[in-house]
This record gives structure tokens, C-alpha cells and sequence, in this order.
């Protein structure tokens, strides 16, 4: 997507100096900075301290991570021990996005057919690269096929804006192209369907009003940045007309786990008659599980995360503490919201009903037995 008429990805290879750079996006949107990930450690660090965030992000990253294992300095995964050791530690990086196990899996499984060690790196540069295109064409696929559902709203409205409810950052930042929940957005902004989206700024981290207010902008898409807490209200007025959102994991009985307060979200739009989407490539899918609530793990993050808010302050981004010095602090990152209170999925192949049976129909290789 352009950032000030440039086209930028949240991760690529740079070809010349053989190095995968990712924006950093713990200084958006005050400061673009891009960073190398050189080592293993680089990768589990920019995993775990959110430098990339958001599940398909999450997946490429992992999955260029283990490219990166075996090019590294002390080339920690020539070996086929030392390449699953070395994998393990990827995956551990953050436990609730599928697509990080997806992504690293994929590519270990790639490099293994290769005994030779050149060309196993390069099988594995091949299957990374593989995995940041099909993410980048997954977004504009979703793109393509959530389009109907706001056009059939703007037809209804008579043209009368769109109004988009989203919550974290579920866009091209958090994926490669489009993202999953924005990607209906901008490719009705771009067939010149009038759409507001309402951002939650989404707490500890803020990813709607630093992230998605941010890529929002650059594309010029009318946006209005609220606090986590406004939404039902909005929805009780009359103000929403469709609430879009992302995920981490989703079982494939339809539960899905995204960032924390997005079951509020689904829950004040049940009880407003208001339609929730849930937009995902099909590698957020977590095929082996059905119970959302007992069987996705779910992140317990720093406490310091809610206790300390960042901004700008005198031009100079900063950090400031918010309760007491000794208040104590919880952190759960994600929540899951029931697949009976979620309209539709919008997926690469096309849009389904929260239902096992239908997101089947839609991923037939998926059946059991
Ligand atoms: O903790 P984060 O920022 O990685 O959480 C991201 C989200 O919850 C997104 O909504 C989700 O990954 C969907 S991304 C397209």
C-alpha cells in the first residue's frame, strides 16, 4: 500500500544485501523506522515485542524467521536438529496467532526436503517468499469479496456514507497488502463508496488509534478514532452500520480469538441488530479445535503494557505511567467471541456463515474423516 506515494509492505527481502526488514511498528505513527532482522533472536524479538504484530504479519515473519536460521551468523539450523530447535523457539515467540505455527511449519517443511545445505536455504527463501505473496493476494481477494457486503449496505443507504465499526489493527500493517477487516474498506474506498470507519483505539496498546488511524489516512479514508468504551453507544444511535474485524485464531466450528474487547463489540452489535464480520485468510484457521474458549490459548502480556501509555509529547514520543505506582495490573491480549454472534466470515474463497458446516463448504480439504 502507498505510504506518502511510496509502496511499502509492513515486511520484505531486500534482495541486494540478502536481509529481511520490517517496519518497526512500535514508533508508528510518530516515527517510521525500519529494522533488520538479522539472527533467530532478532525474529523471537520483534515477535514478542510487537516490532511486527497482527496474525498473518505474525506468519510471514515467522515464516522469512526460519530462512533467517539458517543464514545466520552462527547458522544455528544447518542441521535438521538444530532447524527444529530453532523453529520451536520461533513458535514460541507469541502463543495465540495460528498463523505463526502455519508460517514456520510451512517453511521447516520445505527447507527438510532439501538435504544439501544451499539448497535447502534456498528452498526456504522460496517458501517464505511464497507465503508473503499468498498473504499479500489473500488480503485482496478478501478485499474483493467483502466489497458486496458494503455495497449492498451503501445501496440501501442511497449512497448515504457507510459507517464501519473496526477494533485493533486488522490492516495492511498487520498482514502484507489490504489486511483481513480493512481490506472490504479500501477496496470500497477505491470503487468510490462513501465509508467512515469508526477505530477503537483499542487498549494497553492502541494499535486502532497509532495503527489503523494511521494507514487509514495515508489512503485518505474518512475516519473518526473513539475510545474502546464508545461503540455500543454509537450502535445504540444509529451510527453503525457493520462492525469489521480480524483474528488471531479461529477454530473451525466458527469461535474466534482476536484482540481483547472484541466479544463487547460483537456482543452490543447482537443486541443492535447490527451485522459483525469477521474477516481472515484461511491460514488464521485453526482446522484441529472447535471450542474457542477452552482450547485457544490466550496471551497474558505485561502488565506494564496497561499501567504505561506512549505518545508524543514537546515532539518527542514518550512513555508515562497512568494508575498508581503500586496498583497492580492484568493483561489478557485476546478474547473470543462465540461463532453464534458472528454474522459472516470474509474470507480468500469467498463469505460464509459462522458455521462448521459452511466454512467447510468453503474448505471442502478441511473434512474430517
Ligand atoms: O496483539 P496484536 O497487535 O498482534 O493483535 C492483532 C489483532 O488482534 C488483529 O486484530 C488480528 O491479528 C487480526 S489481523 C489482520
Amino acid at each position: 500500500m502507498k505510504v506518502d506515494g511510496k509502496e511499502m509492505r509492513p515486511i520484505w527481502f531486500e534482495r541486494a544485501s540478502e536481509t529481511v526488514q520490517v517496519i518497526d511498528q512500535r514508533f508508528l505513527p510518530h516515527e517510521l523506522i525500519i529494522k533488520d532482522l538479522n539472527t533467530v533472536d532478532d525474529v523471537i524479538h520483534a515477535i514478542k515485542e510487537m516490532v511486527v504484530r497482527g496474525a498473518p504479519l505474525i506468519g510471514a515473519t515467522g515464516a522469512l524467521g526460519v530462512y533467517v536460521s539458517l543464514v545466520q551468523e552462527n547458522n544455528g539450523g544447518a542441521n535438521n536438529q538444530d532447524l527444529e530447535t530453532e523453529c520451536d523457539r520461533i513458535k514460541d515467540a507469541r502463543p495465540t496467532a495460528m498463523n505463526l505455527f502455519w508460517g514456520v511449519d510451512r517453511v521447516r517443511d520445505a527447507a527438510l526436503t532439501e538435504t544439501d545445505y544451499d539448497a535447502r536455504v534456498k528452498a526456504a527463501l522460496a517458501e517464505a517468499l511464497d507465503v508473503v505473496e499468498e498473504e499479500a493476494v489473500n488480503g485482496q481477494q478478501i478485499g474483493r469479496h467483502g466489497l458486496s457486503i458494503i455495497e449492498d449496505i451503501s445501496r440501501k443507504k442511497g449512497g448515504k456514507p457507510v459507517n464501519i465499526l473496526t477494533h485493533c489493527n486488522a490492516g495492511w500493517l498487520a498482514c502484507v497488502e489490504y489486511g483481513t477487516a480493512t481490506a472490504p474498506i479500501y477496496t470500497a474506498f477505491d470503487h468510490h463508496i462513501d465509508v467512515h470507519v469508526w477505530v477503537d483505539e483499542t487498549r494497553p496498546l492502541n494499535q486502532g488509534a497509532r495503527l489503523t488511524a494511521w494507514e487509514l489516512g495515508k489512503h485518505g479514508i474518512h475516519h473518526t478514532v473513539i475510545t474502546d468504551n464508545a461503540g455500543g453507544h454509537l450502535m445504540q444511535h444509529g451510527m453503525v452500520d457493520v462492525v469489521m474485524v480480524g483474528t488471531d485464531r479461529t477454530t473451525r466450528a466458527g469461535d474466534v480469538a482476536n484482540k481483547i474487547g472484541t466479544y463487547l463489540k460483537a456482543l452490543a452489535a447482537r443486541d443492535n441488530n447490527i451485522p459483525f464480520y469477521v474477516a481472515l485468510p484461511s491460514s488464521t484457521f485453526d482446522w484441529d479445535i472447535t471450542d474457542g474458549i477452552n482450547d485457544i490459548p490466550i496471551e497474558e502480556r505485561d502488565p506494564d503494557e496497561v499501567r504505561y501509555v506512549q505518545g508524543l509529547c514537546h515532539g518527542k514520543v514518550q512513555t508515562v505511567l497512568l494508575p498508581p505506582e503500586n496498583s497492580p495490573a492484568a493483561n489478557p491480549a485476546f478474547d473470543v467471541t462465540p461463532a453464534r454472534l458472528v454474522t459472516g466470515f470474509i474470507t480468500e474463497r469467498g463469505v460464509c456463515n459462522a458455521t462448521e458446516a459452511d466454512i467447510m463448504a468453503l474448505f471442502p480439504e478441511k473434512r474430517m474423516g
